[in-house]
């Protein structure tokens, strides 16, 4: 292995003097396991699975139909959402949980093309996660809108006075690149349009200050960096200017004004909790509960601090053990969120020799062009001596050229 002018005595100095020193205690993280995909799926935090023990056993199997009111189910969704509200820099009440991020997506994109009739476009950018657009394209179906793909460079420039909505991701799936929200925000506003923010890669990894950015609407998965759970539900929020205009279409019983008395006629209750739709998913909103608590004491500036610590040092790493990797995340911290990708010709097969290593990373198809090795780094769990042995191990399998082995190009229907 190549020896280079960082070492792991300064990793371990870096975990020494982190903001985090002891929140990887909140995680069961598998021994011999190095977990740099939260930015898929978050770790299990401790307390999870006993709170789900719990649920199971005694709130549903005992309690039965009773826990609605006895374990204060109806309750949870409030919990969770005081729990991220700091994290996304607006109030709790401002927040609905429950729905998946794209039915989240679906619902305000309807509720901001209503907000502008006058206007029929929505502007989404091309290189965004495939839900965003296809979610897009039905509601411009759906409405008699049309799609504007925008250059991600330059979004604005695609809004002109058609533009009824733009609607971003925060920071990009597959580079970690990160928007201005503010400016952009800012920008759409002038323009007369509304902007909405997917926080699936940003929720408790980065700080998010939606209020202070005058956002409209925003979206965000809770099983990445809130570390929720597969499929864990998502959060919508909308701003307090609009939420008495805003309608959103999936007007089920659960968010009518008084879902038990069981009235004809829909009316929607007053703020987000007009939002739900059908029943709470009681077990995933309590997994989510219980997740949250690994974020106790922990300000989004210690999540930031340490965040920017590890992807400097990934950086620094694969700038000496392996240069002339075609790194696509941004170096300045303006623009980079919590992840460090990589385009290489053989990116899914070098996931796999990585994960055959214990190094568990992912892989993102990119059309034409070469695939994106993706590397997550989840401020709460994630160490710098991780950090340093992944570079390690990547360079030793580039060296070695162990991803060409014929077992690790057969593609796995989850890359
Ligand atoms: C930016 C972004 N939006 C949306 C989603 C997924 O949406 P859903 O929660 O509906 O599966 C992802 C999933 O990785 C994502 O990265």
């Amino acid at each position: 292995m190549t020896t280079g002018t960082i070492t792991r005595a300064d990793a371990e100095r870096l975990d020494v003097s982190s903001p985090l020193a002891g929140t990887r205690e909140r995680f069961r993280i598998p021994e011999g396991v190095i977990y740099l995909d939260g930015n898929s799926l978050g770790a299990l935090p401790l307390g999870v699975a006993d709170r789900m023990a719990s649920v199971v056993e005694d709130e549903w199997g005992t309690g039965l139909i009773r826990s609605w009111n006895a374990a204060g189910w109806m309750e949870l969704v409030g919990r969770i959402s005081a729990r991220i509200a700091p994290l996304v820099g607006v109030r709790g009440e401002d927040l609905h949980v429950g729905d998946s991020t794209s039915v989240s997506l679906f619902k305000s994109m309807v509720a901001a093309a209503r907000l502008r009739p006058e206007r029929s476009v929505i502007v989404v950018e091309p290189s965004t996660f495939p839900t965003d657009g296809y979610i897009a394209a039905g509601v411009a179906d759906l409405l008699g809108l049309q799609l504007r793909w925008c250059d991600p460079a330059d979004p604005l420039a695609a809004v002109d006075e058609d533009v009824a909505l733009l609607s971003l991701t925060h920071v990009d799936f597959r580079t970690g690149a990160m928007f201005d929200m503010a400016g952009i925000t800012a920008g759409a506003h002038a323009r007369g349009a509304l902007a909405q923010w997917d926080l699936c890669h940003s929720a408790g990894a980065v700080p998010v200050d939606l209020t202070g950015a005058d956002a409209d609407f925003a979206v965000g998965c809770s099983y990445k960096y809130l570390n929720g759970g597969p499929g864990a539900p998502a959060f919508t929020w909308v701003s307090p200017r609009l939420q008495d205009q805003a309608r959103q279409p999936v007007t089920g019983w659960m968010g009518h004004a008084a879902p038990f008395a069981m009235q004809r006629d829909y009316a929607a209750a007053d703020g987000m909790a007009g939002w739900a739709s059908g029943t709470h998913p009681v077990l995933a909103l309590s997994s989510l509960d219980a997740a949250l608590g690994a974020f106790d004491g922990v300000s989004t500036d210690q999540l930031r601090a340490a965040s920017l610590s590890l992807t400097d040092l990934f950086l620094a790493l694969l700038d000496e053990r392996v240069p002339g990797l075609d790194v696509v995340t941004p170096s300045d911290h303006a623009r980079r969120g919590s992840q460090v990708s990589f385009r290489h010709p053989h990116a899914y097969a070098l996931v796999q020799a990585l994960i055959a290593r214990g190094v568990i990373g992912d892989y993102r198809d990119d059309g034409d062009r070469d695939g994106i090795a993706r590397f997550g780094f989840a401020p709460l769990y994630v160490t710098h001596t991780e950090v340093y042995d992944a570079v390690e191990h990547i360079a030793a399998v580039l060296a070695a050229e162990e991803h060409l082995d014929p077992a690790y190009a057969t593609r796995n229907a989850v890359t």
